[in-house]
């Protein structure tokens, strides 16, 4: 190994710190539920007031490794390059410099520290629309450095703009995009083709709206660089999985399996899925706000993710205790340094893998055969029509109600019956199976809606809303039902929001209509919503109500409502409760064992 992964984190963190930057550590891999964004996806997410013109407590200039989950990709899993979870490594301007120091430090970080060669680099640039000009001003920059003038290439919008897809109220801009040749060796190698993207800075200066961009006040720079790539890349490697980040997973999993990684294709894929999965589970049930697996929502993708690792253990042939040894190297080994609360939680994280494991064991087998018996129906449905008729279109869709039966009584995640189907050159009836999901299930809407597909919402003015709805509500269950009930999740639409609590029983008719006229109370009374950073020990002292976790960082955002509310929590939140309108509980119903869930709007 020329780099390690730990000394490309520390290379990166120094790097910016030599250039005044402050290293603001990591936030959640979860997303706060205040924007409904399920998980954390890029560096800046968690900073997007800051982008927007907030003040920062750590100043203008930051820098961190942030860890991401990007599900989207999940089906290129097996491949070399493409993970559900990578580390970002991430520096930002708010406000303060922008193009002509960026490109300059962005080159000697890459250049200089990095050694790769100035001749080789490839960079991109926004070639302009109507929303915003053609950037010569960071070409120009880039050939000052010394980057050829022919390696600088203008792309539209499709490939040099960044923006949460899918968002509105967000910051975004054009990028400049950086590229290496994937093989140094190479004489004389063509971009794009042989070149891969290494990160890119984006020129955040403008807000997205509904119908275009406006310009921020301020321009901020948010540079994202992946870990894992880069460090495959700058160790001469092609395959990611060959990296200290996953290696000795790798060679254990060659170990139980008796299986060579580089000499058997479907073993490579099947152990490659195995271990980008478990790290994925390892750091989301390990987070601070970690989660387990579930039927809705980041919860169900985790049991995707879970389920998917688990079958191809079988395809393996190995016992999903091997998810274990994975998982616990990934705990002590790998990532034991730069997340020590994995640690911590080790035996936890192992023990609800094991639960899982044995969960859908029971019905995987019987699962698989009841999926073979729906593949014979067609084939034999569609040998007696081809017989009949050899003009015959042959059906290959697997039924909706089949796809249902298989998630409901065998705890296939349709994704999987997708996965096996396509294995057989089939495709699943989806709405055929959300139309049976509906009927079985009244419950289903967060599986229905943009939610499960880990879309992102704004902060529109609604959802805002409804964030502060959930700390009154949040305050108002510790007054009527019990003070040891809190927050155990939340989800938020413009439509409504949902809040699950812990709580042994179902709520009383008189308990909600309590509940109900608290929170309105405080809304009538229209009190101040005031935002204080301090320290996690301050916080504490003054019993804010939050996940308390020293390693994120000293300072934490904190919002209190009068004496009656007081949270840690990111935010965004109206600057007083009288602009809340009138909350009303629609349902009240159980979670999971000891979780009840609420259903309220803001009328
Ligand atoms: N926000 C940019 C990205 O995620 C840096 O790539």
């Amino acid at each position: 190994m020329k780099i390690t992964s730990k000394q490309l984190r520390q290379k990166w963190l120094s790097f910016y710190e030599s250039k005044g930057h402050t290293d603001i550590g990591a936030v959640s891999l979860i997303g706060d539920g205040s924007t409904g964004v399920m998980f954390n996806v890029a560096g800046m997410q968690p900073l997007m007031p800051y982008l927007l013109g907030k003040t920062h407590p750590a100043g203008k200039r930051l820098c961190n490794v942030q860890g991401c989950v990007r599900t989207v990709d999940i089906d290129s899993v097996g491949d070399a390059s493409h993970f559900t979870f990578f580390e970002m490594m991430g520096n930002w301007s708010l406000g303060d410099y922008f193009k002509k120091e960026k490109t300059a430090w962005t080159f000697e970080l890459l250049t200089k520290e990095f050694g790769l060669d100035k001749d080789k680099l490839c960079s991109t640039v926004f070639e302009g629309n109507e929303s915003a000009p053609r950037d010569e001003e960071t070409a120009e920059l880039l050939k000052g450095l010394g980057i050829r003038p022919e390696h600088i290439f203008f792309l539209p919008k499709s490939d040099n703009w960044w923006e949460l897809e899918g968002t509105v109220g967000t910051p975004c801009g054009p990028d400049n995009e950086w590229f290496y040749p994937i093989d140094e060796e190479k004489e004389d190698p063509v971009f794009p083709d042989d070149y891969v993207e290494i990160g890119n800075d984006v020129y955040m200066q403008y807000r997205k709206t509904e119908t275009g961009y406006v310009p921020l006040e301020n321009k901020n720079v948010d540079t994202g660089f992946g870990l894992d790539r880069m460090l495959l890349f700058l160790n001469g490697l092609s395959d990611g999985y060959k990296t200290d980040l996953f290696l000795p997973v790798i060679e254990k999993l060659e170990e139980i399996s008796g299986k060579k990684y580089d000499e058997d294709e479907e073993a490579r894929k099947a152990m490659r899925i195995i271990a980008d999965h478990t790290r994925t589970t390892v750091m989301l049930i390990g987070d601070k706000d970690g989660i387990l697996p579930s039927n809705t929502g980041a919860g169900y993708i985790l049991r995707r993710i879970m389920r998917r690792a688990i079958r191809y253990c079988r395809q393996l042939g190995v016992e999903t205790s091997a998810l274990l040894a994975c998982a616990a190297i990934f705990i002590d080994e790998v990532y034991g340094e730069a997340y020590p609360n994995l640690h911590e939680k080790k035996e936890y994280i192992l023990s609800e893998i094991k639960n899982e494991a044995d969960r859908f064991e029971a019905t995987l087998a019987q699962g698989i055969k009841e999926f073979e018996k729906c593949v014979q129906g067609l084939e034999r449905k569609n040998a007696f029509m081809a017989q009949k008729d050899p003009s015959y279109q042959k059906e290959t869709v697997i039924g909706g109600k089949q796809a249902f039966r298989l998630y409901d009584t065998y705890g296939f995640p349709l994704e999987l019956t997708e996965e096996l189907a396509l294995e057989r050159g089939l495709t699943v009836d989806r709405e055929g199976f959300d139309a049976a999901f509906k009927e079985h299930q009244e419950k289903s809407r967060v599986l229905a809606g943009g939610q499960f597909k880990g879309g992102l919402e704004s902060h529109s003015e609604m959802a805002t809303k409804y964030h502060t709805a959930t700390h009154l509500l949040n305050a108002a269950l510790k007054v009527v039902c019990s003070p040891d009930c809190n927050q155990k999740g939340s989800n938020i639409t413009d439509e409504r929001m949902r809040f699950d609590f812990n709580f042994e029983r179902p709520m009383t008719k008189e308990e909600i209509q309590q509940v109900e006229d608290l929170v309105n109370e405080k809304i009538k009374e229209d009190i101040p919503v005031v935002y204080k950073e301090m320290s996690l020990d301050e916080a504490r002292a003054e019993h804010f109500v939050g996940v308390f976790d020293s390693k994120y960082g000293d300072v934490v955002k904190t919002y209190s409502i009068g004496d009656f509310s007081k949270e840690m929590c990111g935010g965004p939140h109206v600057a007083s409760t009288g602009v809340l309108g009138h909350f009303k509980i629609v349902k009240e119903q159980s979670s999971s064992a000891g979780v009840r869930r609420i259903k309220a709007i803001l009328e």
